[in-house]
């Protein structure tokens, strides 16, 4: 089955207002020469208001990077995904490798949160990935695994078969080290078995994002694996043309 290859820019905390709509700018104009790619970014959410105003008449996507999951009320802080929708995002990041690490999410936190994007109509974006400990133990598919179930639990397969995973392994996040296409295939193909198992034919339809150092020089070989369809991109995607050039690798 084939399926529309997704690349989306997590900006993660950079780029200020100005910085943040002059690269949706150079983004929207790179996806344009893009046929057959979604793309899209997610901006701090300061800046949400203005890139979704640049955006407006374009295909580039909108997201958020973390969301909470109550609707509204007193959660000072927190941006739920009714609030992300209000500001024109289609997607919400979820269980992003640093949410997890730096700042204690569970596997259960990220089920509540992928619930209440669904239930808010917006696009999840469900991240997952193993330590480089985790790795070298061979326990990689034992952490993956173990995080998408429970990530995904309670779902109906219709709504597994809606959303997208992104495989990011944290060794290579931010590190300059990516899998080999090989090594990330396999996870792939792997999470998708395991998706089979929980939604039937519904797994075929999944996007399986990878992420973790992706640039223009690696972004060819990794999507063009058969189970890779796209990329969650964070440093490279701060530069326009970097990121324009990994967007083009997916067409
Ligand atoms: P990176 O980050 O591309 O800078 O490795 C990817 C991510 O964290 O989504």
């Amino acid at each position: 089955m084939s399926r529309v290859p997704f690349v989306c820019g997590n900006w993660k905390l950079n780029k200020t207002i100005a910085e943040a709509v002059a690269l949706a700018n150079g983004v929207a104009a790179g996806a344009a020469q893009a046929p057959g790619v979604e793309v899209g970014v997610a901006p701090v959410s300061t800046a949400l208001y203005p890139v979704a105003q640049a955006l407006k008449s374009t295909s580039v996507l909108l997201g958020g990077q973390n969301c909470y999951h109550e609707t509204s009320g007193a959660y000072t802080g927190e941006i739920s995904p009714t609030f992300f929708k209000d500001v024109g995002c289609k997607f919400v990041i979820v269980g992003h490798s640093e949410r997890r690490q730096l700042f204690g999410e569970t596997d259960e936190g990220v089920n509540v949160k992928t619930r209440a994007v669904l239930d808010a109509r917006l696009l999840p974006i469900v991240c997952v990935g193993e330590t480089l400990a985790e790795r070298e133990a061979d326990r990689t598919m034992d952490v993956v695994g173990g995080q998408t179930r429970a990530a995904l639990a309670g779902l109906t397969a219709a709504e597994i078969g809606s959303l997208v995973v992104a495989y990011e392994p944290v060794w290579a996040i931010g590190t300059g080290r990516t899998a080999t296409t090989e090594q990330a295939q396999q996870v792939h193909a792997d999470i998708r078995e395991l998706l089979r198992d929980l939604a039937g034919d519904e797994a075929d339809k999944v996007r399986i994002q990878y992420g973790g150092s992706v640039k223009p020089a690696n972004a060819a070989a990794l999507l063009g694996q058969p189970d890779i369809d796209g990329a969650l991109v964070g440093g490279a995607a701060l530069k326009t043309e970097d990121f324009v050039a990994i967007i083009k690798a997916a067409v």
